[in-house]
């Protein structure tokens, strides 16, 4: 049954928030899963894995405006605490960190922070503001929270790349955990704007992930120039009703273009099915 732990308790202001981490003991650990609610599978293995690891664990729920484009869907990205908080209870999270977007953006706030280059790549390409919200608010979350530990799904693979990049250039020391991808049964990669789409929708975003088991299955057997691999990922999704944002095979460090396949190169892709933008990866090898 959903909800039959013990529920987390909610941290709605600063306040609560600051009272929690004063109240800590020395030595106790902290693992922190940031996340914009409406949780599925994907965070509550995140939250389980902070949960083994840690002697404390605080999930943020925050919808952050800054990391929507205009045209995007922020009023309509769905929102419901109490049901997020039944499932954190099941998986034992401690505290539910709830700001409003006035706490975390007070009144003529001009800070951002942003982490070049890498923020400007794929996803960066048609969502330009997009990872400088991502690297501000998590910014502040970090500083809030002061965990040990961040636990981060790979599905979101340049947020994790960034966000590493951006603790250490920041001199934090909360280190993150990268946590595998975890996808449907029938392969689709869970997320939280699969809601939007419609039984057929649903069907023909399955594209994704077959496109990226094209490229490891040419991989595998013996290719090793990306262009032609990329071609028929493309092909595929095409055939499938997908439109492309884009379809790459990167360094997984630099989030460039790989001049040659490697076991370590990762396949990445966006792809709007109907009116949804959905994003895929995975390694090669
Ligand atoms: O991955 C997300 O859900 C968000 O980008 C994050 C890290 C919680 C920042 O708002």
């Amino acid at each position: 049954m959903v909800g039959e732990g013990v529920k987390p308790v909610i941290l709605d202001t600063l306040e609560k928030l600051r009272d929690e981490v004063a109240s800590r003991p020395g030595g106790m650990s902290v693992g922190f899963v940031p996340t914009m609610g409406w949780l599925h599978e994907g965070h509550l293995s995140l939250v389980r894995r902070a949960r083994r690891e840690n002697d404390r664990v605080i999930v943020s729920i925050f919808v952050n405006p800054t990391q929507f484009g205009p045209n995007e869907d922020l009023s309509s990205y769905p929102r419901d605490l109490s049901r997020d908080a039944a499932l954190l209870a099941d998986v034992g999270a401690d505290d539910v960190f709830f700001p409003t977007p006035d706490m975390m953006y007070p009144a003529g706030y001009r800070t951002v922070v942003k982490v070049e280059d890498l923020s400007d790549l794929l996803c960066g390409k048609s969502r330009p503001t997009h990872f400088q919200g991502v690297a501000t608010v998590v910014t502040k979350l970090v500083s809030l929270v002061r965990p040990d530990r961040m636990y981060m799904g790979e599905k979101d693979f340049q947020q994790v790349v960034i966000l590493e990049r951006m603790l250490a250039d920041l001199n934090f020391s909360t280190r993150i955990v990268r946590c595998p991808l975890v996808r449907e049964s029938d392969g689709l990669a869970m997320s939280s704007r699969n809601l939007y789409l419609s039984p057929e929708e649903r069907q023909r975003a399955l594209c994704l992930h077959e496109a990226l088991q094209l490229a490891a299955a040419d991989f595998i057997a013996g290719a090793r120039d990306p262009g032609p691999v990329i071609d028929r990922m493309r092909e595929h999704i095409q055939t499938r009703g997908g439109d492309i944002d884009y379809v790459e095979l990167v360094d997984p460090i630099t989030l460039t273009p790989a001049k040659i396949l490697a076991e370590d190169t990762r396949a990445v892709l966006a792809v709007r099915i109907g009116k949804t933008r959905l994003i895929d990866n995975r390694r090669l090898g």
